[in-house]
């Protein structure tokens, strides 16, 4: 017999059905055993009935089973009588009378029980066992509401003529902002690549390259301190547009982050639209913080508040010494304001330049950023000597995109948005782990691979490195 998703078997009342799942719970009534089966559809309960109405193998072998074993089930579909109808439960006006039952496998018990939500439970505990964590109710809808965005996005990118293109996770390490994990190359004795912050400057070299409406789904690697809303690893929604002014990105982004919510959490409401916006100034002044949470009503969780922040500083004074005093403060490839480039050609009033980055706040976190970029290799330049880089540092770090933009590139711009914590807001999770399937802990260790780990000493060997702490 073919099997039946869970999901199916409303339709399939009076019929003999297979289904094949996990045990979600099972309740001896002694005469009877009850059970809630659960496949990646939904769940159902089924009965075992007394001899004669049910067979005595049957019974005996229900009596063994226990939660979490892996079933393939024979049953016929029943209605329910009216008095056991559960309104608004799915398969909650059917039952399935359990006719024969072949254990798939058996299942130890859980460390920890698993049901609609596990959020109570202590979290090492959740993510060392992660894979368990994630049969729950409230995780197996949460990776398939990402996934459900991500496709989304991705189709929505399409009609809009953009393409999706992977870049590599093995790269350099430039000064972008935060620490690189870096990676010893075997072949080259001493050097290393390093993993991606963003794929900023191939999103750029993509644009070099004519390909003109960029995407991807881009996982970036930070070596910072993680917390509620930042991973060592996270995801972004990453584009580059070429031929754009700032208005055209923000009104692009602005469609889609209406659209999915619009499409994918129809029960939020937006507060404003169009998204108000802010310079740097005046939510500094206003509300003391470049990402204001502007929600009306704090205790409504399906009200979301967007709101842009433009307008930024290009330059501040440096905490440390980069050789001048002045550090970008969101990222170097950024354009000024076209009325602020003289000044950026001139190196004057640095602390009066402003940059076209755009930054989309909701409720109070930054779910994305992003700019106008230079396109022009000299205002490149610039930007990398008023931060104090001397020429042979602009070489080694930068000199492949200021020599690329040199070949005739085009006006460009983009974005990325922090994906998990996009989701996580539009979940009302209180912070991104709960959308991150395999996510790291707090002290960005990953319980459940234990890792990180030491290498064997054949491997550093054939690396070329030693740790200092003598491991
Ligand atoms: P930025 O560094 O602002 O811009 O990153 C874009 C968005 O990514 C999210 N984010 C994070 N999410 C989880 N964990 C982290 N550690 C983490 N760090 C950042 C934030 C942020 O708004 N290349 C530029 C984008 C551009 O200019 O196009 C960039 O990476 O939501």
């Amino acid at each position: 017999m073919e099997r039946t998703y869970i999901k199916d078997l409303k339709n399939k009342v009076g019929e003999d059905v297979l289904i094949k799942g996990w045990v979600d719970i099972r309740r001896d009534q002694g005469k009877m055993i009850f059970f809630d089966f659960r496949d990646m559809s939904g769940k159902v309960q089924g009965v075992v009935l007394p001899p004669p109405a049910g067979g005595q193998d049957t019974l005996d072998t229900a009596k063994e089973i226990r939660s979490e074993w892996v079933l393939a089930v024979t049953g016929k579909v029943n209605a329910r009588p009216e008095k056991n109808v559960k309104v608004d439960v799915l398969n909650g006006d059917i039952e399935l009378e359990i006719l024969k039952i072949e254990v798939l496998n058996k299942a130890e018990t859980p460390p920890f029980e698993l049901n609609d939500n596990t959020f109570g439970i202590n979290e090492e505990v959740r993510l060392k066992y992660r894979y368990l964590d994630l049969r729950s109710t409230r995780m197996q809808h949460n990776i398939r509401f990402r996934y459900k965005l991500i496709k989304h996005v991705r189709d929505e990118l399409n009609e809009r003529g953009f393409i999706e293109v992977e870049t590599p996770i093995l790269t350099k390490s430039t000064p972008e902002g935060a620490r690189d994990y870096v990676v010893p190359s075997r072949l080259y004795p001493g050097n290393f690549y390093a993993l991606p912050q963003a794929p900023q400057q191939y999103k750029q070299l993509l644009m070099v390259a004519g390909v003109e409406k960029y995407f991807q789904i881009a996982r970036c690697f930070r070596d910072e301190d993680t917390r509620g809303d930042r991973q060592p690893e996270f995801t972004q929604l990453d584009m580059e547009l070429s031929f754009v002014e700032r208005e055209d990105v923000m009104r692009v982004n602005e469609e889609l982050l209406i659209s999915v919510v619009k499409t994918l959490a129809p029960e939020k409401k937006i507060q404003q639209i169009p998204f108000p916006r802010f310079t740097y100034k005046e939510a500094m002044e206003k509300y003391s913080t470049d990402r204001p949470d502007l929600r009306e009503d704090k205790t409504d969780p399906n009200l979301l508040a967007f709101c842009w922040v433009i307008d930024f500083p290009f330059f501040e004074k440096a905490d440390y010494s980069t050789g001048s005093g002045w550090t970008f403060t969101h990222n170097p490839f950024s354009r000024a304001l076209p009325e602020h480039e003289k000044w950026l050609k001139n190196k004057e009033n640095i602390d009066e330049i402003i940059t076209t980055q755009y930054d989309v706040i909701l409720n109070g976190f930054e779910i994305g950023g992003g700019s106008i970029r230079n396109h022009n290799p000299e205002l490149l330049k610039a930007v990398l000597e008023i931060i104090g880089f001397t020429p042979e540092q602009m070489e080694a770090n930068f000199g492949h995109l200021l020599k690329a933009f040199t070949f005739g590139t085009p006006p460009h711009g983009g974005i990325a948005w922090g994906l998990d914590r996009f989701v996580a807001l539009l979940l009302n999770e209180p912070n991104i782990r709960e959308v991150i399937p395999f996510a790291k802990t707090g002290e960005g260790r990953d319980l459940m691979m234990d890792s990180p780990a030491p290498i064997s000493e054949t491997q550093s060997k054939e690396l070329h490195i030693k740790s200092t702490d003598g491991k």
